[in-house]
């Protein structure tokens, strides 16, 4: 009897080890990312911006902001006289080239801001990969411009590892709390305890408010739910972090986030 009842307990636990395994290796959403994209050593200019544009259009969640009119500057469209991105792109800043700026813009938002818009633009190199960020450049200067990011920009190693993996991933896999939430950017957005910003809601006391189901839904599926007072803002928080975060980081975020009362 003793037997049995031990063979069982053995059984379950084994079932749930091994399902708690599996689930902290795959990531919570199906990812977007176009995985046919090989972005080797040959990759061609054209190559580079077919895969930026799917990006855009996609995955890299620049639509949540950009061609709305209002919230960020139109890129694929004129903007107040100047046309679109790649038109542009080389005069916004004294002694930065087209592919300099547009790098710049997308790793370092807030060293450029574009007057008469706020600095709400994630640092897009904490989420996606060289390769992609290039992608990315290159299609922008497609947009009325000259396209002269080649292989030759992308670095070797990131080149040669594919580009399937994203970025090293957010924290490069931490999961202590406040190096992902760093790492991640939503401090960019977010205040948590004395550092972050103001675009979205306060973080600090959020587990008073929101269950650790209703935090795993606002960072899976930003949209489902909106913050009370924040409605103007929906669609602003990134929604690839489903994809960018592993399942035990997803939780450990969760499970600090619910525990800041
Ligand atoms: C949360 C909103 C938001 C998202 C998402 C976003 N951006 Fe932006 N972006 C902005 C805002 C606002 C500005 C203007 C203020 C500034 O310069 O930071 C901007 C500026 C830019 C500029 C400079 C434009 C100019 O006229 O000089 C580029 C290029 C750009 N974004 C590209 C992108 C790309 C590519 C993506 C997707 C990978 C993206 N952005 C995602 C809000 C966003
Ligand atoms: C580009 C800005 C931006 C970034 C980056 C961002 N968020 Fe948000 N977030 C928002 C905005 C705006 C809202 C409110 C609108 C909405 O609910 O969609 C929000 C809502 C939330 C909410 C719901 C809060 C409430 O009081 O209802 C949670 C939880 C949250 N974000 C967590 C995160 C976490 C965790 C990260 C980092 C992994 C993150 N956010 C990154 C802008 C951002």
């Amino acid at each position: 009897m003793w037997a049995t009842n031990l063979r069982i307990i053995g059984i379950v636990l084994g079932t749930l080890a091994l399902y708690t395994l599996i689930a902290n290796k795959i990531p919570q959403v199906q990812s977007e990312v176009p995985h046919a994209l090989t972005l080797g050593a040959n990759v061609t200019p054209e190559q580079l911006v077919a895969a930026g544009d799917q990006l855009y259009h996609g995955a890299g969640g620049c639509t949540a902001c950009h061609g709305l009119g209002t919230r960020a500057p139109n890129l694929l469209t004129d903007e107040k006289g100047l046309g679109p991105i790649g038109a542009r792109c080389g005069k916004r800043e004294a002694g930065k080239d087209c592919k300099a700026y547009l790098y710049e813009s997308l790793t370092s938002p807030r060293a450029y801001v574009v007057s008469g818009y706020e600095p709400i633009m994630p640092e897009m190199g904490r989420i996606l990969s060289p390769q992609q960020l290039w992608a990315l450049v290159a299609f922008l200067e497609s947009n009325s411009g000259t396209v002269d990011v080649s292989a030759a920009d992308i670095p070797a190693a990131s080149a040669a590892s594919g580009a399937t993996s994203g970025a090293a991933g957010i924290a490069n896999g931490s999961t202590d709390p406040m190096t992902m939430i760093r790492g991640a950017g939503c401090t960019g957005c977010h205040k948590v305890g004395t550092e972050g910003g103001a675009i979205g809601p306060n973080l600090t006391h959020v587990g008073s408010r929101l269950s650790a189901a209703l935090i795993r839904e606002c960072i899976l599926r930003p949209d489902t739910r909106v913050a009370k007072g924040y409605e103007k803002f929906v669609g602003v928080m990134p929604k690839m972090f489903g994809n960018q975060l592993t399942g035990a980081q997803l939780e450990a975020l969760v499970q600090f986030l619910s525990s800041q009362k």
